[in-house]
């Protein structure tokens, strides 16, 4: 007979693969977003902002299925050697850590002063076609990135070090 006093240890299958995907779309698109002033003039700059604009936008719907899946997915209690100070820290970490994300998603739409193709192939138009405001965005754009930055390598900061201190529990509710 199952277990029911068993907890599980690690999130589910589709928070940690939510969790990867996302992950590697924005490490990718930080990375490119900065990389593509270098390529300002040539003829690539075209191809990777169109490819930086198709992956924000498919982050988007998975970003809103995992916000979503972490209020019916099963609890993944933290280890009893965490402080209730430093869980209660980290569940508010992760929360504004959400919130940043939606923000930098939001603003890259807003921000955009004509519309682009999908893939290459299927057309968004623009979404708000006032100057100003689309100014206004790419600012806050801008903002939200280096503040995704930030959060990202204090996250990966927090990871490894407890990881480095021998609590391999912490990475292993991710893999
Ligand atoms: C080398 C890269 C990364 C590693 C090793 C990693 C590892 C982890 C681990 C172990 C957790 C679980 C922590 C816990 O439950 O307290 C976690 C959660 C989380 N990670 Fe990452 N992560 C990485 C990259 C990223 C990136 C790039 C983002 C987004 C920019 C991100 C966003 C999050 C969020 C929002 C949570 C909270 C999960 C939830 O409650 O659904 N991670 N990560
Ligand atoms: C996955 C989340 C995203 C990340 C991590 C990201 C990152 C970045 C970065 C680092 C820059 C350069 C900022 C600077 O020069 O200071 C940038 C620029 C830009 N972003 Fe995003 N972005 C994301 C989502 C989006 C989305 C969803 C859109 C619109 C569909 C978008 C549209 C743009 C545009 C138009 C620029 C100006 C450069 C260009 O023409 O490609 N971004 N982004």
């Amino acid at each position: 007979m199952e277990n029911r006093l068993t907890l599980p240890v690690r999130y589910d299958g589709l928070s940690r693969l939510l969790h990867w995907v996302v992950a590697i779309i924005i490490i990718y698109a930080m990375c490119m977003g900065y990389l593509l002033h270098a390529l300002e003039g040539t003829a690539y700059f075209q191809f990777f902002s169109v490819l930086n604009m198709t992956l924000g936008t498919l982050a988007t719907p998975v970003m809103i299925i995992r916000f979503t899946w972490r209020f019916f997915r099963p609890s993944v209690p933290y280890p009893a050697d965490v402080s209730v100070l430093k869980k209660k820290f980290m569940i508010f970490a992760h929360e504004l850590f959400y919130l940043v994300i939606f923000i930098t998603l939001i603003s890259g739409f807003l921000m955009l002063q004509k519309g682009y193709n999908l893939f290459g192939l299927f057309p968004i138009p623009r979404p708000v076609d006032t100057l100003a405001v689309n100014e206004f965005f790419f600012v806050l754009h801008r903002y939200a990135c280096i503040t995704l930055g930030i959060f990202f390598l204090g996250h990966v900061f927090a990871v490894a070090k407890h990881y480095l201190a021998g609590k391999k529990s912490i990475i292993s509710r991710m893999f």
